[in-house]
């Protein structure tokens, strides 16, 4: 067997190593694949000669009510607003226009559950549950404008639940599943949440687990509540509230199927999704309809490949993480694609489970993180090697960077050695994918995201927003505004100019918090972030967030959280923690660190969870008393130690690495 490259399977093993080490490996589109790619070289040319009107013909990829009379307004700049006068509905380009052109039998989700049910949903279906869905929310008393936090498991209503938001002109902000009550509670206060839509449990790793529970305790304190949407997932007893909480199946199926629908400026706002920032408070990302829709169809379009009549789409990310609501609800749907959706873990209940489903659906496109290859890594290649996985051809990787290892035993091990793979690069902030290879028509290299999409301007430039060339490294910006770009920071223009227009405002740029470099060649690498916010297995924490949760805790007198380098999360979590007084003395030690790293988890939720606690007597500060993380993260990851001449105190660096903190 050959693949694209030319190579035998055997040469290729033998290259891969070889050429891991100097990154110089390239894999050039095959023949096979460019002929039918829906992305051409000629997009790059298109769109450098006149940005806008390449983005007004993306815009007609979607239905509008009323076309718009400007592509962009930027006289306000950094608040944009896209597709200016035109009018549309979100739910309606993602629905009912592919039911309206005959496509209502076409399956829009394949949905299989962790213990093994399955429901498959066609177009025709979702417009009617969809309406259902968007009856019953009119009748709760919600008009468009209001916000209603969604918190649900990776279950078909979640789609629904947006949908139906979407339809109305409500605003939708996703919590993902995970996070605690008291980040769910934040949340909902932060954007005054009207409604809350949440299931009475969830499965993982074979166990029901409560989630209404969380509901409950969060809303203990968030008055703007009017309701809670309750479905029933896993008949688990739940606590009730009477007339606040109802069930979903009660509320919503009773409902008419039909539901007409009104049409939206393009810039109303679609929904919020809050996202950590290098202060302890989330930032709640504003996007709204038609140039977020816009960007969202047109890079799944390029990027994937989509071919809607043949192709089954799947997107492994969840819902409550950008990449759900860009690559699993509206880039998709507005395709009018076959997508796959998975409950639970991929190891449940065997190692297997994601190569089977791929095998049963016959899965063609796959989108995952890096950080879930790497576990497949580890559960060995012998395992996706039991299942037909040969109706593969193209594989997404996206989160954080992708190390050529992962890169190269992802196409050889998923996609037979043959499939393009594409590492893409985006942001909540961005709303959707602005750096990728395109397939069939980029030639990759194994952890290169390679360069802007046709109609995105980017830059890697020096502490003063100078282009940095060929072979260096710098800041990576966004020179020109783009559709699905943020619109702000909910209820905060301030931190919203400061954080990403401050530190290159005399250019213009838009700051994205990541380091990056060009090589010799000009493909771009990403390099991570460059500021106070962890990459933990592709979610984003930041540090003070956890250092906020440890110093809540009684025995706590401060703390300080680095990301540590970790072969299997991308980073892992470690903080040092000077304990109180008081608490030093009976400081039972490992049982004192298990409790506070379960005191992070229901702060904040279970992947904020510290991977290593160290009890220090001390921390390394500058004169000026900031913490010094950089020596943290020396001493999390064993290096040598860096430069210590601007400590307040030297001694403190011996004293932890020497082994008076203690590790646990
Ligand atoms: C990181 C996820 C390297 C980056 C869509 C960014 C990546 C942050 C990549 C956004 C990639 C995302 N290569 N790093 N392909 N994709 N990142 O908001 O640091 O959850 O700033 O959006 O993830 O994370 P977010």
């Amino acid at each position: 067997m050959t693949n694209d490259t030319g190579h035998s399977e055997a040469e290729h093993d033998a290259v891969t190593l070889d050429n891991l080490l100097r990154e110089s490996r390239e894999f050039p589109p095959s023949e096979r694949f460019a002929s039918q790619a829906n992305a051409t070289p000629d997009l790059y040319r298109v769109a450098d000669r006149d940005r806008l009107a390449f983005w007004a013909d993306q815009a007609d990829r979607l239905r509008w009510e009323t076309r718009w009379d400007e592509v962009l307004d930027w006289s306000d700049a950094p608040f944009a607003r896209w597709f200016v006068g035109g009018r549309l509905n979100v739910a309606v380009n993602c629905v009912d226009r592919h039911v309206e052109a005959g496509h209502g039998d076409r399956v829009a989700i394949h949905w299989e559950g962790e213990p093994g049910d399955t429901r498959t949903i066609t177009y025709a279906d979702l417009r009617a549950e969809v309406s259902r869905a968007a009856n019953a929310l009119t009748e709760l008393g919600l008009r468009a404008g209001d916000r209603v936090a969604v918190y649900l498991p990776m279950i078909p209503e979640a789609v629904v639940a947006l949908l139906a938001c979407a339809r109305l002109g409500l605003t939708h902000s996703v919590v993902f599943g995970g996070f605690s009550a008291e980040a769910l509670r934040a949340r909902i206060q932060d954007a005054e949440a009207k409604l809350v839509i949440t299931s009475d449990g969830q499965y993982r790793r074979g166990k029901a687990l409560p989630l209404k529970s969380n509901v409950d305790l969060a809303l203990r304190d968030a008055p703007s509540v009017r309701h809670v949407l309750v479905v029933n997932r896993t008949g688990a007893d739940v606590e009730w509230t009477a007339d606040r909480d109802l069930w979903w199946h009660e509320t919503v199926d009773r409902q008419s199927p039909e539901h007409t629908p009104e049409d939206f400026d393009s810039e109303h706002p679609l929904f919020i999704l809050y996202t950590s920032g290098t202060t302890g408070k989330p930032k709640g990302i504003l996007h709204t309809s038609g140039g977020y829709l816009t960007q969202a169809a047109y890079t799944h379009h390029a990027v994937f490949d989509l071919k809607p009549e043949t192709d089954v789409y799947w997107c492994a990310a969840d819902i409550g993480w950008v990449t759900g609501h860009s690559y699993i609800v509206y880039g998709p749907l507005a395709n009018g694609a076959t997508s796959v959706m998975y409950e639970g873990t991929p190891n449940t209940p065997h190692e297997g489970r994601w190569w089977e489903i791929v095998q049963r659906y016959r899965v063609s496109i796959l989108y995952t993180a890096p950080t879930t290859i790497r576990m497949f890594m580890k559960w060995g290649s012998d395992i996706p090697a039991n299942y037909d996985l040969s109706s593969l051809r193209l594989l997404g990787s996206v989160g954080e960077p992708i190390n050529p290892e992962a890169w190269i035993w992802y196409r050889q091990h998923i996609g037979g050695g043959a499939t393009p793979v594409v590492d893409t690069w985006w942001q909540t902030e961005t709303g959707a994918i602005m750096i990728s290879p395109l397939p069939g028509v980029t030639a990759t290299k194994p952890g290169s995201a390679m360069r802007t999409l046709p109609g995105i301007s980017a830059e890697i430039v020096d502490e003063t927003g100078e282009p940095v060339g060929p072979g260096g490294g710098g800041y990576l910006v966004l020179t020109e505004p783009w559709p699905a770009m943020l619109r702000g920071i909910w209820g905060d223009d301030e931190r919203f100019r400061d954080t990403y227009w401050s530190r290159f405002a005399d250019r213009g740029y838009y700051f994205a918090g990541d380091g990056a470099k060009y090589d010799e060649d000009g493909a771009l690498w990403l390099l991570g972030r460059v500021d106070d916010v962890m990459n933990v297995s592709g979610h984003r924490i930041s540090t003070t967030e956890v250092e906020s949760a440890l110093v809540s805790h009684a025995a706590v007198a401060e703390a300080a959280v680095v990301g540590a380098s970790d072969p299997a999360t991308g980073q892992g979590i470690v903080a040092f923690v000077i304990l109180r007084g008081d608490a030093t003395e009976h400081a039972g030690g490992d049982e004192l660190v298990a409790e506070l790293r379960q005191h992070v988890a229901t702060v904040i939720g279970p992947i904020a969870k510290p991977r290593q606690i160290m009890v220090v007597p001390e921390l390394p500060k500058t004169r000026s008393g900031k913490i010094m993380r950089r020596l943290l993260r020396d001493v999390a990851e064993k290096r040598e130690l860096g430069d210590v001449t601007t400590l307040q105190d030297s001694s403190v660096m011996e004293l932890i690495s020497s082994g008076l903190g203690k590790p646990a």
